[in-house]
Parts: structure tokens; sequence; C-alpha cells
């Protein structure tokens, strides 16, 4: 009987390398939740199940390449939502379905009927088949951005780029047939209005005109093109790729720049190989999308070229400019303070040549948005005409004198052709708030007695504790924490003669602002051809015992490198000169343009919260010897030409040498902005940065001030912003405490979570502030933010 059974069991050993393991059975079931929510082919070559998007705790249900390291997608549901953890998704007999924790269905498969099994193929489709293994439904026929070897689109296929990078929603790219022609275009996302297309096959390549296409195949042996009823061919720019299916994986992307791109890797290889390019079109997508609808490939107010076989793209101007969405180089970039006839009515030409600059750039172009061209201008006359004009955000200016004015915003920005001449693009850039209130200059002390009643509230403990701190320490010998300083040698400071500061400053000319020791003036040294300007700090006159003071910023920050701190260049040292150099930022203070007019915008305030709060745990956690900084406040924040926040003025830093890390000392800091273990006899620790932090927090959601005194009558609750902003929070009144900012209320969920942030770090109680590391990990989410209990409900004993 042995012969028999063999010749029974033959056809099913053939069978085995398709499709032995990889039967799904009726009522299987993938949830979240299992270990590995996926179902294999059998090489293993792809996965079809549940991937959860980073860190995020929610999922895509996808296929993609399993055995490559970077475990690319291939296929994924498109859901309205996301998927949050706990969704499973079903096999029955009439497809498949996902469904969340809740039992909503979120996808399905269309109705089917008499499903007898499914299976991840080797190929990469997963397929629903009857009990006779015909094909009911396969993620061959529905696909997403990606086709792959042995898949074909017929003629009502399309293939959606992705939204960004890391987001697999629906993008803003198309391929699809147009009648019998395929062709790439930009969608008027998040609709599927199609602007003009920028790729399409050319016909006239088939061999037969009248012949018509009707699908597009990515043979097994690698080439794709587009197959004719005739049986003939129309090939693409690559024609008759010939590739090796054996030794490598491929894939056709649309990618979410537009470019619908072939790729490949080896097979076998478990390093971390990487996809390489073997071709796409269009060509050149920076020169060919060209609409008069849409942003152009790049998004708004950015510019597209063509580098290394993709698209690179950089704001119109780096300085002026920044991307709305700093994770997504391709979503387009927005001024960093707000330009337009709304906010800068009437204003003579004086104010505007104050407030505004024109930037020259060379070779690009924004073909479209033009709404004036002036023939027979100069380069000055076009450029005062833009700036003048409130209309205006850029203009173009070209060889044959003509000047041609854009609106915002800028769209399909490109480098200019070598035929068009040398053309110039003079991009127009607010350089500084309108106005600043008086409120900026700091008025310390003067505590009017209208407004004490409302402020008592709050202040009432903290008054009574620094009256009685202030006697303790009257009566108390003084004592001096001693600090000992390091080597300047160890530093890479540049010594200074002060006749060298004298010549550099005009003999301190140019005032640009005053820290807590001393007047900070504007110098310039010349180096070359080159003008290096720095920002020079005389300290005051030191009494004898404040030398410590001098020594200790010296030797702190001379020491720090970081990107959110204030470089120390060099010092002076002679006699009774105390002279400390500093690079030089060009935009001011944090509290110049965050109080001033127009608000600034709200992702680059966002970007101003994360700088600082990196800065400061630098400070910190990540330095040789940590600092507390003491003083943090706007007017402590310095702003540098690509508007990145730079954490200034340690005059106050008290070095943590050792093991100290906590220290008595003098009351220092700003009233407003001081945490209230200053008034208590309790040691000083990290954690009073992180209350001012949490004030200046505030200060950047709301752009206010945390104290205002001069509100007007009923509207005395706002007085105190901890408070207000408490209040509000509990109100679920976000929207007062913006007042109405459409970009942050349009970014809820982030506002939210950066005024509980905020509530964190304002705990009266020390020990429940979270560290700067906690902070930076919430702001960056990496983990959730709690709600936050009410700032001040721990009274604590004094
Ligand atoms: C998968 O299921 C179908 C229908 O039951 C069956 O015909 C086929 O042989 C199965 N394949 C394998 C490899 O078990
Ligand atoms: C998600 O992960 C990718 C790859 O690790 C990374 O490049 C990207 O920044 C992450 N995205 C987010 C939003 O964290
Ligand atoms: C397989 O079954 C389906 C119905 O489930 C039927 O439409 C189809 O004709 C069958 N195919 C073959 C080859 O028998
Ligand atoms: C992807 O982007 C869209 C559009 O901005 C957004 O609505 C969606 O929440 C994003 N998805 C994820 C998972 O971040
Ligand atoms: C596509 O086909 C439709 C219907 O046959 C026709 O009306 C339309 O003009 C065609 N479009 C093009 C671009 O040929
Ligand atoms: C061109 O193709 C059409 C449609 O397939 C066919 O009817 C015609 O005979 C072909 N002409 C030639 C010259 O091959
Ligand atoms: C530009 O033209 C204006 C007159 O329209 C003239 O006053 C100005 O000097 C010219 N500037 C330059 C740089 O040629």
């Amino acid at each position: 009987m042995a012969i028999p059974n063999i010749i029974f069991f033959l056809p099913l050993l053939l069978l085995l390398p398709h499709q032995a393991f990889a039967n799904v059975t009726l009522s299987s079931t993938l949830s979240t939740n299992d270990q590995n929510p996926l179902w294999l082919s059998p090489s293993q070559d792809f996965a079809f199940g549940f991937r959860e998007i980073n860190n995020t705790n929610l999922f895509l249900l996808a296929i993609w390449f399993y055995k490559i390291s970077e475990q690319t997608i291939i296929w994924n549901a498109y859901t309205s939502n996301p998927i949050p953890a706990g969704s499973q998704v079903k096999l029955t007999a009439q497809g498949l379905t996902l469904t969340n924790p809740q039992g909503d269905a979120l996808w399905n498969t269309s109705p089917l009927e008499d499903v007898s099994y499914a299976a991840m193929l080797d190929t990469g489709n997963f397929v629903l088949a009857s009990a006779n293994s015909s094909y009911l439904w396969q993620s061959f026929n529905n696909p997403t951005d990606t086709l792959l070897p042995s898949q074909t689109l017929d003629l009502k296929g399309k293939l959606y780029s992705r939204f960004t990078h890391n987001n697999y929603t629906k993008g803003r790219f198309k391929l699809y047939f147009d009648n019998t022609t395929l062709r790439l275009s930009m969608l008027g996302w998040p609709t599927e209005s199609l602007y003009a297309n920028y790729f399409s096959t050319d016909a006239s390549s088939a061999a037969n005109y009248s012949d018509l296409a009707s699908r597009l195949v990515f043979e097994e042996k690698g080439d794709i093109y587009v197959a004719t009823e005739g049986g003939g061919r129309i090939e693409f720019r690559w024609k008759k790729l010939v590739l090796d299916v054996t030794r490598y994986y491929y894939r056709a992307t649309l990618e979410y720049y537009g470019v619908f791109t072939i790729y490949s890797l080896p097979r076998g290889s478990n390093d971390n190989q990487v996809w390489s390019i073997v071709s796409y079109v269009p060509e050149n997508i920076c020169k060919d999308l060209l609409s008069d609808l849409g942003s152009g490939c790049c998004g708004y107010n950015s510019y597209c070229s063509w580098e290394n076989d993709r698209p690179i793209c950089r704001c119109a101007n780096e300085e002026g400019y920044s991307l709305v969405d700093p994770d997504n180089p391709f979503g387009g970039c927005q001024p960093n303070l707000p330009l337009g006839c709304e906010v800068d009515e009437a204003l003579s030409q004086e104010k505007l040549e104050e407030v505004y600059e024109m930037k020259e750039a060379r070779n690009v172009n924004w073909p479209e948005g033009d709404y004036e061209r002036l023939d027979g201008y100069n380069l000055s006359d076009c450029e005062k005409s833009c700036l003048y004009d409130c209309n205006c955000g850029a203009a173009i200016f070209n060889s044959a004198n003509q000047c041609w004015k854009k609106r915002l915003p800028l769209s399909n920005g490109r480098p200019t052709g070598t035929d068009d001449g040398t053309t110039t693009a003079l991009i127009k850039l607010r350089i500084s708030p309108l106005s600043v209130p008086d409120s900026v200059v700091e008025k310390d002390g003067v505590v009017e007695p209208a407004l004490l009643g409302s402020l008592i509230a709050s202040l009432v403990v903290n008054t009574l504790l620094a009256a009685a701190v202030l006697l303790v320490l009257l009566l108390r010998p003084k004592k001096i924490v001693k600090v000992s300083v390091p080597s300047l040698v160890e530093t890479n400071l540049h010594s200074f003669t002060y006749q060298a500061l004298k010549e550099a400053t005009m003999d301190f000319s140019e005032e640009l602002g005053r820290g807590s020791f001393g007047i900070v003036y504007r110098g310039t040294f010349k180096t070359g051809s080159n003008n290096n300007d720095v920002a020079v700090k005389r300290l005051d006159r030191l009494a004898p015992e404040r030398e410590k003071e001098f020594r200790t910023e010296l030797s702190s920050i001379g020491k720090t490198c970081h990107k959110n701190l204030v470089r120390l260049i060099g010092f002076c040292d002679e006699g009774v000169h105390r002279v400390l150099v500093y690079e030089c930022m060009n935009n001011g203070t944090l509290a110049h343009i965050l109080f001033g007019q127009p608000k600034p915008n709200w992702n680059l305030r966002v970007r101003f919260a994360l700088g600082i709060a990196r800065g400061l745990l630098y400070l910190h956690e990540e330095c040789d010897n940590p600092i507390i900084h003491c003083d943090i406040k706007p007017q402590n924040i310095l702003i540098d030409q690509h508007f990145i926040p730079k954490i200034s003025d340690f005059g106050l830093a008290k070095l943590l040498l050792g093991d100290q890390s906590k220290t008595k000392t003098m009351i220092r800091g700003t009233r407003g902005y001081v945490a209230p273990e200053w008034f208590k006899n309790v040691p000083v620790t990290a954690k009073v940065d992180v209350y001012s932090f949490g004030v200046m927090l505030l200060e950047i959601i709301c752009c206010r001030r945390s104290v205002v005194m001069d509100m007007d009558s009923g509207e005395e609750e706002k007085a105190i912003l901890t408070d207000w902003a408490y209040d509000c929070y509990l109100e679920r009144r976000l929207d007062v405490l913006v007042e109405n900012d459409k970009e942050a209320m349009e970014d809820e969920g982030r506002l939210k979570k950066l005024v509980m942030i905020a509530m964190w770090c304002i705990q009266e109680n020390h020990e429940i502030r979270p560290t700067m590391k906690t902070v930076m990990q919430m702001l960056e989410g990496v983990v959730d933010v709690p709600n936050p209990p009410s700032p001040s409900s721990f009274t604590s004993c004094a």
C-alpha cells in the first residue's frame, strides 16, 4: 500500500513551496494585542498584519517586506481614522473586516461570497479565495502606492502616493489612466480634484497609433510598460528594463513627492541594505510639475531642486521662513513673522523700511502667482515697489528690466532655466515686530495698589515668606558659597584687550540691551573682507565680592557648547574692565518677538519652546558641571537669524560642583518667574528653572506677559497668567487663552498638551515638578502628559 500513498501525496508536495503554510482559515483573527499580529508568506518574504506607527500606539493594517531590515510597507488599508490598539481583523466567508475595540468596523474588503480561505503569497499579493481557489479579492487589484513584479493595473486602477514619509494616508499625487493615457497628477488635497498632469505616457511610442492602452504591467522579468489592446507595448523612458528577480527585490512606488520610482534591493542580505533607485518618471519633477493651482512638489513658499535623483526642498529664504512641519520637508514653509496687509495697514514708508528687508536669491523663480508686471524698472525700484506694497511677498527682477510682483503664498518654486537669462528673486522678510509694547521694558517692583487685591490671592504666601526670609538673611551673617574657579585655559576663550573692544564697539555706542550685570553693546570685528558682529557685555563696576560672578560666568559658559545656548567667544579682564564677548543674535530677545505685534506664528512658538527646553536640559544634565540658570525669562532668551532661540545671561548661574546638587543662596531671578522655594528656607535645585520655564511656556503659548498690571476692568482675573491659564484649562476654554489664534486652535491637541506641561512645571511643590528631561520627553511626545493637578493645591509647610 505504500506506493499509492506516495502517488497521492505527490501533487501536494509540489504545491508546498507555494502555499502549503500560508492558508488562513475562516474565523482566523489578528489583533494588535497579539504577540506577532501577522500572517507570513511561505518564503517569509512578505507579511500581512498590523504594524505600529513608530511608538504612537496607533497601527496600520499593511503588507510589508518581512525579511529586509527596513520592513518596507507596500500596501495598507485606507482607514479614515488611525487604527487604535485593541483593534482586530477577522476572516469570514464575506471577506476581511477590521474593527476597533468597540466593535465598529474601520475597514473591510468589498462584501464577498463564499470566501473559503485567505493566503499571503510569495509575490506579495494577499488573496481571498473561493473553494476552487479562484481569487475573490486580492491586494494586487487594490494597490495603494506600490506595484510589485507580476502586478498589473487595469484602466480603472490607480496609485496614490502616501502623505509623508511616515504617514500612509492618501497623499497629494495620483497615477491613473485618463481614458487610455497613463498620467501623473497632483491633487487638490484632500479632495480628488486633479490638477494639470506632469507626466503622461506617449502613445506615439506604440507601434500602432490606433492601438489603445489597456493596462500597466510590471513584468516578472522586471520591465514596466503599458500594454495595448493589440498586444503592443508603450515604453517608459527606461525602455525594456531587464531586472534579475532571483537576486533582487523590486518595487515601483509613487513617492510622497510625486515621483514614480523603481527600486531594487539585494535579496538575502541581512545587513542594513537600503533600496537603490533603478529608474523613475518624470525626469525632473521640479521642472516638469507646473500647475497654476496647488503648491508644487515642495509645498508653498519653498523651492525644489533636483539632486541625486530626488527633489530637495528649501524654504524661500532660510532666515525668514521655516518649515510648517519641521518633520516634513515637503510640507512647505511659512514666514516666521507674519506679513501682509492685515498686519501692516497704513504704515509710512519709513516705518516699512524699518520692519522689512528684501533678500536677494539668485536663479530661483516662482513662475505662478504674479499680480503685476512693471517694465523699465531697475533692481532697486523693484525692491522698493515690493517693500512698500503690503500685497507683495516677493518679486522677480529679470534682465529685461521687468519687475514681476508676486503675492503669498509662493508656489511652484524651482531653479530658473538657463534660457531665462539672469533673474534675481527678491524675498520680503519682516526683520522686526511692528511695535513692541512698553511692558517689555522691565518695570521692577512697582505694584499698583488697585491690583494688589487680585494679586494677593496668588502672592500672599510668597510675599509673607519673602519678608520672613529677608529678615533671616539680614540677621544672619552672609555666607558666600565658595566656588573654585577652573583655569580659563580649559575653555578655549579668546582674551581681548580693552582697547580692541573699545574700537570694535565704537566706544560702546550702540546699546543692544541690559542684562543682569551690565549693558550689552553691538561690536564688529573685521577679519579680511568679513564683518563679524558680536555682542559685548560690559559688566558694571564690580564690587570686590562680585568678582566671583564674573569668573563663574566665564568658566561655566566658556565650556558649554549647545545650539540653544549663546556662545561666549571671549573676555577681557583688565583691572576694572570686565567685558564678555558673545556671538551676536540678530533678532533680539524672545520678549521682543513674543510681546510685539504682530504675534509670531504658532509653529515658530512651538519651536521656541522646544529649543529652550533642549538648552535647559543641556545645562541641567548634559554638561560637565550642571548649571542652574536661575533667571529664565523671555528677556534672557536671544533669537538668532534663523529664529533659533538661545539661552543667554548666565550671570546668575550657580555652578554645581561635584555632588553639590542643591545649593542655598540668596534670592535670585526676576519676579513673576521665581519659583516659590526661593522664599522658603529650603535648598534650591534645578527645579527652579523648571518653574520659570513653565511660566515662560505659558507666555509663549499666549504671547502675553505672565503678569499684566493694567488689565481693563472686568478682566482682572486675567492679570496673573498662571492662575488664569489653569482656570481656562479646567473650563476647557483654551480658545480664550490663545485669543482665538487660528493656527493654535487648529493644532488643538498640541496646544492642550503644552498647557498641561506648563501646569506641571509651575507646581508649587518642587518635588511634583518634572525634571527638564521629563519635560523634554513630554514635549517630544515620547511620554504621555498626565492631567496636571492645580498648581497651588499643595500647601507646603514653610
Ligand atoms: C488552501 O485551501 C484551498 C481550499 O481549501 C485548498 O484547495 C488548497 O490546497 C490549500 N492550500 C494548501 C497549501 O493547503
Ligand atoms: C518615525 O520613525 C522614523 C524612522 O525611525 C523616523 O525617521 C521618524 O522621524 C519617526 N516619526 C515620528 C513622527 O516620530
Ligand atoms: C470557482 O468558483 C466560483 C464561484 O465561487 C465560480 O464563479 C468560478 O467559475 C469557479 N471557477 C472554476 C475554475 O471553477
Ligand atoms: C497623516 O496626515 C493627515 C493629514 O495631515 C492627518 O490627518 C493624520 O492624522 C496623519 N496620520 C498620522 C498617523 O499621523
Ligand atoms: C475620454 O473618454 C470620454 C468618453 O469616451 C470622452 O468624452 C473624453 O473626451 C475622453 N477624454 C480624452 C482626453 O480623450
Ligand atoms: C492597429 O491596432 C488596431 C486595434 O488593435 C487594429 O485593428 C489594427 O489592425 C492595427 N493596425 C496595424 C497596422 O497593425
Ligand atoms: C533706479 O532708477 C531710479 C529712477 O527710477 C533712480 O533714481 C535710481 O538711481 C536707479 N538706481 C540704480 C541703482 O540705478
